[in-house]
């Protein structure tokens, strides 16, 4: 039988494993990226898409998504902005400082099953590129497993850039499609402007003369999708309102719904399914999601 407060591995549930701060680097004003590993020396255990509770004594606990992939060893990744007690708090911490982890937790990206041989449209808005760069690594380290690649990234300024030098990474590769937007440029943003949906089009309605400058990859070309909808499996992380526009997108370039799979945030605290906080029309969001399928909830009042 199994202890209701063991998780995967036997750990119990509810208590935090001590854990060191490894590295600490800023990705922007707001954003910090924390290299952390566990003191019992063991890999964390997540799949992309999971998040853990991440906690200070004294101050409290929040659900963060892991940034990195599982295949990343020694060490995962964290992405957090600060917008309040504990994240103030995180963002003053220094290597060789403690924390406490609870997890991994959460549904994941189907990145072993549904994922496999298909092409990937990895749709981030913002900060949610966090939780999709761990399965973009996973991917990208798994290369030949699956199909064509295309990387859509969207802010609202250049300045809300983040991972920058892995920007400039997949914009230089060849075996993957990386295409960014911003909302509004400044006097020395040269790339495509406008909301994600702008990286949306087929590839057969981008007109190369143009000279708008929409749906543009890192090199000035304008590819725009060459999809094939029914083999194409599509993951979206960003703020909720982006999901509402990228469906509509979605739904023109005919990817079917079973093929969607969205990361969705809600207020958690306990992150086990036990405290009620991340209820969605009887849907806990920490356990049946944060990663759903979009068929899975386009009923459901409020998920979207
Ligand atoms: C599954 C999941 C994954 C997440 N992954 C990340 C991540 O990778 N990086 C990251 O920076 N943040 C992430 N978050 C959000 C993060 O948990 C909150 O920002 C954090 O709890 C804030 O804690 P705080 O004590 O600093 O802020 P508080 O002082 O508690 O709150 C500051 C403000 O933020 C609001 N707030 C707190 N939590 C949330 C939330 N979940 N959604 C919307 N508003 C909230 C509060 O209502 C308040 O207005 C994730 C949340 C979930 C549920
Ligand atoms: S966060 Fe407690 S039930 Fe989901």
């Amino acid at each position: 039988m199994t202890d209701k407060c063991q998780g995967n591995g036997g750990k119990d549930i509810y208590l935090p494993e001590m854990a060191t701060i490894k590295k600490v680097e800023p990705l922007t004003e707001m954003e910090m990226l924390f290299d952390i590993a566990l003191d019992s020396g063991e890999e964390l255990g997540h799949m992309p898409g999971q998040f853990a509770e991440i906690s200070l004594p004294g101050i409290g606990e929040a659900p963060i998504s892991i940034s990195s992939s599982p295949t990343t060893k020694g060490m995962f990744q964290m992405g957090i902005r600060k917008v309040g007690n504990l994240t103030n708090h995180l963002h003053n911490l220094k290597p060789g400082d403690k924390v406490g982890i609870r997890g991994p937790f959460g549904t994941s990206f189907p990145v072993d099953t549904a994922m496999k041989g298909k092409d990937i449209l990895f749709i981030a808005g913002g900060i949610g590129l966090v939780p999709l760069r761990s399965a973009i690594h996973y991917v990208l380290a798994n290369r030949d497993d699956y199909g064509h690649v295309y990387i859509l990234f969207g802010t609202k300024t250049p300045a809300d850039r983040l991972y920058l030098e892995e920007l400039e990474e997949w914009g230089s590769r060849n075996d993957i499609t990386f295409m960014e937007t911003v909302d509004k440029g400044d006097s020395d943003w040269k790339g495509s402007q406008g909301v994600i949906t702008t990286l949306m089009q087929p590839a057969t309605s981008v007109d190369p003369k143009s000279t708008v400058q929409v749906g543009m990859d890192v090199s000035g070309n304008m590819p725009g999708l060459d999809l094939v909808p029914k083999n194409t499996v599509a993951l979206i992380c960003g703020p909720p309102i982006m999901y509402k526009f990228v469906l509509i997108e979605l739904k023109k370039l005919g990817v079917p719904f079973e093929n969607v799979y969205i990361s969705l945030e809600r207020l958690m605290k306990c992150g086990v399914g036990k405290c009620g906080h991340c209820q969605i029309n009887g849907l806990y969001a920490c356990q049946d999601g944060a990663v759903m399928k979009y068929s899975d909830v386009i009923d459901v009042k409020e998920a979207i």
